[in-house]
């Protein structure tokens, strides 16, 4: 038995080798492989794409020595490299690329250039503008087993919109039209999601800044990110989509009532209760990027709202770390009670800045909302004035838009590359043992030296959990008993040294989300905003809902065609030492 078992895994890597040069389809074509297709095949997918085929190039190519190098070009590109919208409007353009293969040089600062290369970006893109344009590219990468990338904003940060030598499909300029329906009537007469109110259809890779005018001219509510740059049925909704109406409304995707959607075969099929449902209900939550391209979907919109608004801040008086620590604790602990009486918000902590937090309520006056903090702020009060400064004021807004355009709606800098990043979703359990809550909070808050970040996001509960019952859902079960998610991050520059950036990693992944999970331990993370990293992502991202939707995808995608990381399946493959995309040697026993 023992000795049967150990020559099984002795002979396993050198099966494998043998596997890899025989089968084809072990790894995917790469730009140095025979198998990549020549100038004149990629020729006639030009053509095949209306001429919508682009050679990428790294963003900042002027800003190095070659024919391209532009000074002027390259002072441009270093003024707009953080913005979220610069970064969108390239083909190539990340948020949070892991690696920054070809950073912008500040001439001014005395930077000189170093190396400047494609790194995991993607070779080609189809600048798809017609759904065809999609299909064409999912059968040409199917059928010439090249690795695809789809991509919409560049917003993601566990580099599921990368791919080294990869064929990119880059939705951001299909635009096919957001059209409004008063009542909605599904395209084939389809009745179980029972929606009769309004809807938008949102045809292609439109973000939020896009469909916000819309909805908002028309006096109506959706659920959006609480940044609008996000892509609004993308990469945000299909792996959840949270924002600050999504406590009110439910998650982003628990809007979709029906969606089209290009295969990995290339067809071009409707997603709804009534046809393709398994389908359905894995886009709507259960990960971007892996049972197909969304190319339209229609989402619900709901009637206006006046919001009361509360801005708390908590600074330290003293050089003790501990007050902050018991009120953002005090806070935690307080989460699933103030979301139960109607509180949804956000808030962000570190030991250099102290706490920050913005908390909101839909429909009810500011008196309302001051009763509802009350039993907080008996807490919190002994510690003001003595260890801490506590202070709180509150407004309101007579409609959403004009609330979130101010108080939400905000563009963090982007473009660097980042630092490790882990997250954690909570339930009421999870934060009742203020002694175990409290531990954790000192573990996630670190050291000075740690220059930790913390978010916090209070986003769940009220619709989000009303909406457990939805039989089409593929969001992670978690998030119908989490109230919130709260995310850990520590940031590195481009000049840190290898050791320390893999310190900083294991200290996200291990201590402090290990932390966060040991306190949590029944619930998930956020796929969109958790740890890329993340060894236990199929539990921790999906949930009880992993084997379904890995049924769906090897149903779907028998051939893979669709990669990304940490999305489901992905498992079976990894990047080798010469950047192809390969299965995965070693299965587990
Ligand atoms: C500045 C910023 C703010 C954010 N704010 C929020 C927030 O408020 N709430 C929240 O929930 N999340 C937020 N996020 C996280 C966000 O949800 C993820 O980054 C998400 O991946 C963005 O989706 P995207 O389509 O815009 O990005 P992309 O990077 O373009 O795509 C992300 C993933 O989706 C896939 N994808 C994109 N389009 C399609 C498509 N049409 N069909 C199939 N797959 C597709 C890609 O292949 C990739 O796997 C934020 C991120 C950033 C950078
Ligand atoms: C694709 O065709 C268009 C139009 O002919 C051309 O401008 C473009 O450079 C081509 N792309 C590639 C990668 O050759
Ligand atoms: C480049 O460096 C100069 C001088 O240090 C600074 O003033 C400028 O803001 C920098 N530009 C960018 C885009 O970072
Ligand atoms: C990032 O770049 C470094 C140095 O080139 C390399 O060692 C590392 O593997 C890269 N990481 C990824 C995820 O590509
Ligand atoms: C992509 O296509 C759109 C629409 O045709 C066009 O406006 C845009 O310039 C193209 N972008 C690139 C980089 O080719
Ligand atoms: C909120 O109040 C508005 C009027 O200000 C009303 O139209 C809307 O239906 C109310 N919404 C909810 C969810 O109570
Ligand atoms: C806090 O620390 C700083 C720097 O270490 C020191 O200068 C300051 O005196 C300390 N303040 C208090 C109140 O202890
Ligand atoms: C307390 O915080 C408020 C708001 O941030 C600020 O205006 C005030 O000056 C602070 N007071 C002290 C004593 O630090
Ligand atoms: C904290 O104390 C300050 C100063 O005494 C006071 O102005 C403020 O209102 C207090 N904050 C709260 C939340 O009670
Ligand atoms: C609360 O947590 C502490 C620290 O982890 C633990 O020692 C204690 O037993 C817990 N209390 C209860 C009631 O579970």
């Amino acid at each position: 038995m023992y000795t049967a078992l150990a020559l099984i895994i002795l002979f396993r890597p050198i099966a494998a080798i043998v596997e890899r040069s025989a089968s084809p389809n072990f790894c995917k074509c790469s730009v140095h492989t025979h198998c990549w297709p020549n100038a004149q095949v990629w020729d006639e997918f030009n053509t095949s794409v209306s001429g919508q085929l682009i050679k990428t190039q790294p963003l900042a190519i002027p800003c190095y020595p070659g024919p391209q190098r532009d000074e002027a070009l390259c002072a441009i590109i270093g003024a707009q490299w953080s913005s979220a919208t610069f970064q969108s409007d390239s083909p190539v353009g990340l948020s949070y690329p892991v690696n920054l293969s070809c950073p912008p040089i500040n001439v001014t600062a005395g930077e000189k250039p170093k190396v400047c290369s494609l790194g995991t970006s993607p070779v080609y893109a189809v600048n798809a503008t017609i759904p065809e344009h999609v299909a064409s590219a999912v059968n040409f990468a199917r059928g010439h087993n090249i690795r695809l990338v789809i991509k919409t904003t560049g917003h993601d940060s566990l580099a599921r919109s990368e791919g080294t030598g990869s064929l990119e499909i880059w939705l951001r300029h299909l635009r096919t039209g957001i059209k409004y329906q008063e009542f909605f009537l599904s395209s084939h007469d389809c009745h179980e999601t029972r929606w009769t109110s309004s809807t938008f259809t949102i045809g292609g890779g439109y973000t939020w800044t896009d469909v916000i005018p819309e909805a908002r001219a028309r006096n109506l509510v959706v659920v959006t990110g609480g940044t609008p740059s996000v892509s609004s049925i993308g990469g945000w909704m299909q792996g959840g989509g949270h924002g600050p109406a999504s406590r009110q409304f439910g998650l982003g995707a628990d809007q979709v009532l029906e969606a089209i959607v290009v295969l990995a075969d290339g067809s071009i099929v409707t997603a709804s209760p009534c046809q393709n449902p398994d389908l359905f209900f894995a886009i709507r939550g259960g990960g971007p990027g892996t049972y197909g391209v969304l190319v339209s979907a229609t989402i619900k919109a709901w009637p206006m709202l006046h919001v009361a608004v509360q801005h708390l801040t908590i600074s330290s008086l003293t050089n003790d770390s501990a007050p902050l620590i018991d009120a953002v604790s005090i806070l935690f602990n307080a989460f699933p009670d103030l979301n139960d009486a109607g509180y949804a918000g956000y808030g962000s902590w570190s030991l250099a800045s102290g706490y920050g937090g913005q908390l909101y309520m839909f429909n009810q006056t500011v008196q309302y909302a001051k009763n509802a903090f009350d039993t907080t702020l008996r807490a919190l009060s002994p510690y003001n004035g003595t260890a801490l400064n506590i202070s709180i004021s509150y407004g309101s807004y007579p409609d959403y838009w004009t609330f979130y355009t101010s108080e939400s709606g905000y563009e963090p800098p982007v473009g660097t590359s980042g630092g490790g990043l882990g997250s954690r979703l909570f339930d009421r359990a999870s934060v009742q043992n203020i002694t175990a809550l409290r531990e954790m909070i000192g573990i996630v808050t670190g050291t000075p030296k740690e220059m930790a970040f913390n978010n916090v996001e209070l986003v769940s509960g009220g619709h989000v959990f009303a909406d457990a019952h939805d039989p089409y859902s593929g969001v992670n079960p978690a998030w119908r008993r989490s109230y919130f998610s709260n995310i850990v991050s520590r940031a590195w520059d481009k000049d840190t040294p290898k050791a320390i950036k893999a310190a900083i990693q294991h200290d996200i992944t291990f201590v402090k989300t290990g932390a966060m999970k040991m306190l949590s331990p029944n619930t998930g993370a956020y796929m969109n905003e958790a740890d890329r990293l993340d060894p236990e992502f199929e539990r921790n991202f999906y949930g009880s809902n992993y084997e379904r939707l890995a049924r769906i995808k090897v149903k779907r995608d028998s051939k893979s065609v669709f990669y990304c990381p940490t999305c489901v399946g992905s498992r079976e493959w990894e990047d080798d030492s010469e950047g192809r995309l390969c299965r995965r040697r070693e299965r587990s026993l």
